[in-house]
């Protein structure tokens, strides 16, 4: 079994997805926090399936560097195996990623390396793609850049809007997310395990 911190910025939908599937003891990691910076309503969510949560607002702290420090011990707190950014909207600086090197993935809306940033779905659309995904990435210093552990293709229907589209690559992400989680998992168990 394996920890696992959850960040998100925004609904937590893919993070319902994660609290859902570790409600079956067969699933082989547990959610331990999530945390978020700020008050994001998929923290709800955590509250509800009664999960630690925790809020690090940069705009309190002197500096980035200071902010990526305080969010960093709050998930160390937890002693996390894995650390999942999954809608989590701000870029992370250095100090953050280096600490958790190897621990920390993220998932994004489009077959890296297209469409990075902050409006992959909009920017697929608006580039008359025939089809997107989902891509599950580690974490590196740049923006949706680091070493893809796997993608999923999603096609792009007429008539989609970004609404639309990004509902259905949703639904691709929390299948997708879950059972990489969980791949992820059986690979390290022999670590884990004396
Ligand atoms: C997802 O599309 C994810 O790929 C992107 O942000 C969105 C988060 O959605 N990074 P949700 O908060 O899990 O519903």
């Amino acid at each position: 079994m394996i920890s696992v911190v959850v960040l998100i910025s925004g609904s937590g939908s893919n993070l319902l997805t994660l609290l859902q599937k570790s409600e079956n003891p067969l699933y082989p990691a547990k959610i331990v926090a999530v945390g978020s910076d700020k008050d994001a309503p998929g923290l709800e969510h955590a509250e509800l399936y009664e999960v630690d949560t925790f809020v690090v607002n940069p705009e309190k702290s002197a500096s980035k560097e200071k902010w990526a420090e305080t969010l960093l011990a709050n998930v160390l707190h937890h002693q996390p195996d894995l650390v999942v950014l999954a809608g989590f909207m701000k870029i992370l600086p250095a100090n953050f990623v280096r600490a958790l090197k190897g621990k920390l993935i993220n998932i994004h809306p489009s077959l890296l390396p297209d469409f990075k940033g902050a409006h992959a779905v909009r920017d697929a659309l608006a580039a008359g793609s025939a089809k997107t995904g989902v891509t599950i990435h580690y974490v590196d210093e740049g923006v949706d850049t680091g070493e893809i552990i796997v993608q999923s293709e999603v096609m792009i229907e007429q008539g989609d809007t970004e609404l639309s589209l990004h509902e259905r690559i949703k639904k691709t992400e929390h299948e997708l997310l879950a059972s990489t989680i969980e791949q992820l998992a059986y690979k390290q168990l022999p670590a884990t395990r004396p």
